[in-house]
């Protein structure tokens, strides 16, 4: 079934037929510099580039915009207090119902200057890194604002990760400053922010200063000399702060994000080619109109939030909106109740907050008027057929078009997605490429699959403004990562399926990465956390088909003889209890099975791709089961899955 573009939607769309996007896809790839210089004019420069792209594809070492200077907290701050000092610039949306407080452009020009200020009498200079560790709280977009302002490189580290994940990170990063919560509130919960810091940076004397958020009247240690109130801070200095002009190439930010080897990666993204990437996309994936409310779920702690919540909105001068809380809080009613309160214009969720939403039933979406929407996006794994239908047949009342686009931490921003006013959509599809953007489905060889009707694993050929230009302090990681499995196309890990129209199918991550509920985990890191356990000998981590999840976390493990008499029930919890404290909730197994031995080759390699086939129910076809070293493992591993699911009838 293919949903044809609204046709009222297409009359002020800035994309109005597929012969508009085609024309503009067809120049951004027949003459690049000319299409990005123009798009570079959408920023205000302090001096415009010299040249567009210069790239050593040989190198992996890519320079866009070079010899142009520009700060990214001028583009999304001061040149909109000149315009509409009065225009909201963020609606923060509390954990509690109800609650919200809006945040003029000038408020937040002087909030921004306050903490950039705060950070300078911390001895943050251009080119420090300072570690964000906050719930979703406006101090947390004046503080990524502040360091961009002053040229510092920020961190933000999702607070839901553990003290282990965060000291990593800042270990990594080589911040000295770290901004922190006393607490934060999220949904019935509250997340010990300042405790987790305080465990993170313990006995960490690269760490200088812990400034510390208010948010909630919780009292918690504060260590003197190391830790400060933020506001206290604030109310010692002025809201003006001048700007640092910043080379294009300069890092605006670091984010760290799982990949298939165990520790995180540095993802960092620069500030003049990510900036120009950023508002492009939001202005075309998204249709972006001048009165837009743009409210995107994702929390800042991903690459979702630094694009799509703060970079591309607010550098485009539109509205967005800040939620603190979650989309089943106190009901499933949320989202859509804080959608009427200030009357969106966008919605850009993920999957599985629909998923979870959707069995709920229609009735906590119909209670809600929802006609403030005009467009509904979606972003962060694959969206069942069934769940975009959903979203565009109940919560868009058939009205909105919905905008699935597919992209990662590494590329800054979308690369594959419709144009809502004019792509025609195939449920499931993030259907073709952005402008600039180059898909490229290779075999394992390498062969490039030419045509349509082809599967692969999908590559882009070429570079985008938007695309991030090293790891932190390890390039050659990057090279190897992206460039090294197929030479000179940058690798996405990901599969995909170029159907007869030529439209893009993610089928999901063909690399030891896991997408669960929307975030990326390394099977790897799983893996570690759980040997790291004193009663763990061995242990391999796969995904499995989740109905909420997208993908669940299974954990074959093998026990130290020491520990093989403990109960099963109880050693299942401490290992659960294990992941979680080493790298947080969001990684915690949903399956953990306790075996004798893992099925290996006489090599002694582990066969996951059997444990995935078993983990998924598919023990029918295990493929060539000859190469195992001992067979008796794979009776052990089958007889375990039929019980389980005969439990589960
Ligand atoms: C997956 C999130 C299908 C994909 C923006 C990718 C998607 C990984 C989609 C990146 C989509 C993201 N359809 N799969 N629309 N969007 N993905 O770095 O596997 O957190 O490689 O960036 O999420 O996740 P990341």
């Amino acid at each position: 079934m293919i949903y044809a573009p609204k046709e009222g939607f297409g009359r002020t769309a800035r994309i109005q037929s597929m012969e508009d996007y085609q024309f503009l896809y067809r120049k951004s790839l027949e003459r690049p510099e000319e299409f990005w210089g123009e798009m570079a004019q959408a920023l205000t420069w302090f001096h415009p580039p010299e040249t567009v792209l210069d790239a050593d594809t040989d190198q992996v070492d890519f320079s866009w915009f070079g010899g142009g200077r520009l700060n990214a907290c001028y583009n999304a701050v001061d040149r909109h207090v000149k315009e509409n000092p009065r225009k909201p610039a963020i609606i923060w949306a509390k954990n509690e119902p109800g609650q919200y407080e809006l945040i003029t452009w000038r408020d937040l020009k002087h909030n921004v200057g306050r903490v950039a200020n705060v950070l300078k009498a911390h001895g943050v200079k251009k080119g420090d890194r300072v570690c964000i560790y906050l719930p979703m709280v406006p101090e947390l977009a004046y503080t990524m604002l502040a360091c961009a302002r002053i040229g510092a490189v920020h961190s933000v580290v999702f607070a839901g990760f553990s003290a282990d994940s965060l000291r990593e990170r800042i270990l990594d990063s080589g911040a000295q400053v770290l901004v922190t919560a006393n607490e934060g509130p999220r949904g019935a919960k509250r997340v010990r922010t300042k405790a987790i810091s305080d465990e993170a940076v313990e006995g960490l004397s690269q760490v200088r200063s812990v400034l510390v958020v208010r948010r909630t009247e919780a009292d918690v240690p504060m260590k003197a000399g190391r830790d400060w109130w933020l506001d206290q801070e604030m109310s010692k200095h002025r809201g003006t702060c001048p700007v640092e002009w910043m080379a294009a190439e300069d890092p605006l930010f670091i984010l760290y994000t799982s990949g298939s080897t165990g520790k995180p990666k540095g993802v960092m993204h620069t500030t003049g080619g990510y900036l120009v990437y950023a508002v492009t996309t939001h202005r075309y994936v998204f249709d972006l109109q001048p009165d837009d409310v743009h409210f995107c779920t994702a929390d800042m702690g991903w690459i979702t939030g630094h694009t799509y919540l703060l970079y591309g909105p607010l550098a485009n001068g539109t509205t967005t909106v800040l939620f603190e809380s979650i989309p089943t809080y106190p009901d499933a009613g949320r989202l859509w109740q804080v959608v009427d309160d200030v009357k969106a214009t966008v919605l850009f969720t993920a999957p599985t907050a629909l998923r979870a939403l959707l069995r709920e039933g229609d009735a906590y979406v119909k209670k809600s008027s929802r006609k403030s929407l005009r467009l509904l996006a979606s972003a962060g794994e694959p969206i069942n057929p069934e769940v975009w239908r959903w979203y565009h047949d109940v919560v868009g009342e058939g009205r909105c078009p919905v905008v699935d686009n597919w992209w990662q931490t590494e590329t800054g921003g979308v690369l594959i997605a419709p144009m809502p006013g004019a792509t025609p959509c195939k449920p499931g599809s993030a259907t073709l490429p952005f402008f600039g953007v180059e898909p490229v489905l290779v075999d394992d060889e390498g062969r490039v699959l030419e045509g349509n009707g082809v599967s692969g694993n999908l590559c882009i050929a070429r570079t985008w403004p938007g695309q991030a230009r090293t790891l932190w302090g390890n390039h050659q990681r990057f090279i190897e990562t992206y460039y090294s499995r197929f030479p000179r196309l940058y690798f996405t890990g990901d599969g995909c399926r170029r159907d007869e129209d030529g439209y893009y199918w993610i089928t999901g991550r063909v690399d030891d990465v896991l997408n669960v509920s929307g975030h990326r985990l390394g099977t790897a890191e799983v893996e570690s956390a759980l040997v790291a356990h004193e009663s763990v000998a061995e242990a391999a981590v796969v995904g499995f088909p989740h109905e909420l999840k997208g993908t669940g976390v299974c954990a074959f493990v093998t026990l130290k003889p020491e520990f093989l008499d403990a109960s099963t029930e109880q050693m299942m919890g401490a290992l659960k209890e294990q992941v979680r404290h080493v790298i947080g909730p969001i990684a915690t197994p949903d399956q953990v099975r306790i075996v004798s031995g893992l099925p290996k080759t006489r090599s002694g390699k582990i066969l996951r791709r059997m444990l995935r086939k078993i983990a998924c129910g598919e023990t029918q076809d295990l493929g060539d089961t000859s190469t195992l070293a001992e067979p008796s493992v794979l009776d052990e591993l089958l007889t375990q899955q039929s019980q389980m699911q005969s439990q589960r009838r």
